[in-house]
């Protein structure tokens, strides 16, 4: 279960700068709509989040390959994504990294490249052992070209090393196209599916996460059951009867929209959470930054950076929304023994997670009182079930928000652009790149500005 508190962006907590209850009310109709938009690109076909959860088919593919690989070939896989394409199974790697530890049959060692620094590569490559390694690459359009210039460079390692290579590789990429899906099925590579109507950011509940969830050893099925139980739930009540995922997105829009809160901070405590901002910082940021609007997402780490970034947000300026996500069972505690030092006996006997819980409400006190606004989305505890409902949530609150802002929650235009120059730069011959030509020539006239 998933609760939620907005108290502190009331009006009545922080005044001037707060909101009334009833603003959030007055969007009804237009939460509404939000959804009956969401149902019908559901309906027609054009996303796929929705129904990709329940989607047995997948589930046993991922199983059967995982079986295949690390039933006794294999003890490592090695995980080549960008974006969307890693950062799920990131997510759910750090946050299940404690309970992982406990399992008896733990699953395998898991690396990921999320980035194109040839020396972390050349580190991760000379530390592992390539036959017994899986390769997998994990890419929906196929073709982007940090993975692609990896996979060549794995390739040429495998060719050298590794007997029957092809083997060693498994591709998790579009049905149909792209140059991952040609090569797979020219050479008899392994490939996992990547729904069509799935876009990257809201892939968490496709093969490109879930298939290194699997050989880490999550139940996947148990993940998929908190997705579709969340969906379930708030798909079948009103967009106020006790659904605050609603809430939650009009509360961030109406920051936006109406108090000018251009920021907005997923403020998470606990280390093991630590990554699910990452993952959500690029499912806000990806699917909400075009047409010059939406709020920008800055995550931070309590209580790490009230050591860091919270006196800016405590005494900065007035442009920041905070939502803290935090745990109510941290699955493992301490009991603090201060007995004999009189200046901690406030400490003598607290549980660990108490101190990190009472510091977090000392500091929503804080912004309380300093009239800046914050809320708070606690998760019972961190295992498949929650994490498959968080993650839900988070990507229903996205898309939903996206709708309020009148934006596609659903594209990247924006990311293609550098691309495109990047691929000018290398020398790729495409007639299509002609304007970026011409922008560069432009650009190239203006001298360096070297010191
Ligand atoms: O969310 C997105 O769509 C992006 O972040 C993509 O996941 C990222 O660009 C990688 O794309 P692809 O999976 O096509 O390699």
């Amino acid at each position: 279960m998933i609760e939620f508190n907005f108290k502190n962006v009331l009006n009545s907590v922080i005044e001037e700068n707060g909101i009334e209850d009833s603003a959030v009310r007055s969007l009804e109709n237009e939460l509404v709509e939000a959804r009956r938009s969401l149902n019908e690109l559901r309906r027609s076909g054009e996303i796929g989040f929705y129904d990709e959860i329940s989607n047995m088919g997948m589930v046993n593919d991922i199983k059967a390959a995982s079986e295949r690989f690390f039933s006794k070939n294999f003890n490592a896989l090695y995980v080549f994504g960008m974006g969307g394409s890693s950062l799920g199974a990131i997510f759910l790697k750090e946050a299940m990294s404690g309970m992982l530890k406990g399992q008896k049959d733990g699953g395998a060692n898991i690396i990921f490249s999320e980035n194109i620094d040839p020396s972390y590569l050349k580190n991760n490559l000379d530390s592992i052992d390539f036959k017994k390694t899986l390769f997998c690459f994990v890419s929906k359009s196929a073709d982007t070209i940090e993975v692609v210039s990896q996979f060549f460079i794995v390739k040429e390692i495998l060719e050298k090393t590794v007997e029957n290579y092809k083997e060693n590789l498994i591709f998790i990429t579009d049905k149909k196209s792209g140059f991952l899906r040609q090569y797979a099925d020219e050479n008899g590579i392994a490939v996992l599916d990547i729904a069509k109507n799935v876009g990257g950011r809201y892939s968490i509940v496709t093969a490109g996460t879930l298939f290194p969830a699997s050989v880490m050893g999550l139940d996947i099925e148990k993940f998929l059951h908190g997705s579709l139980t969340y969906r379930d739930n708030i798909l079948n009540k009103g967009v106020f009867e006790n659904n605050p995922v609603y809430t939650m997105a009009a509360v961030i829009y109406l920051f936006y929209a109406k108090k000018k809160r251009n920021i907005f901070v997923p403020f998470v405590y606990g280390d093991y959470l630590r990554e699910f901002s990452r993952w959500f910082r690029q499912l806000f940021a990806e699917s909400l930054g075009k047409d010059l609007t939406s709020p920008t997402p800055v995550p931070a780490v309590g209580a790490t950076d009230q050591h860091s970034q919270l006196q800016l947000y405590m005494q900065g300026p007035q442009d920041k929304l905070i939502g803290f996500f935090c745990l109510k069972d941290f699955g493992a505690d301490y009991s603090v023994n201060s007995s004999g030092f009189n200046e901690f006996d406030y400490l003598n006997g607290k549980k660990l997670s108490g101190v990190l819980m009472n510091e977090l409400k000392g500091v929503e006190l804080a912004l309380a009182i300093n009239k800046r606004p914050s809320f708070r989305v606690t998760l019972d505890k961190i295992d498949e079930f929650n994490l498959g409902e968080l993650s839900f949530m988070c990507m229903e609150a996205v898309a939903v928000l996206g709708m309020l802002l009148k934006i596609n929650p659903f594209d990247q235009p924006g990311v293609e652009k550098g691309k495109r120059f990047a691929y000018l730069l290398m020398g790729r011959k495409d007639d299509s790149l002609s304007k970026e030509s011409e922008e560069l020539k432009r650009l190239n006239a203006v001298p360096d500005m070297l010191y």
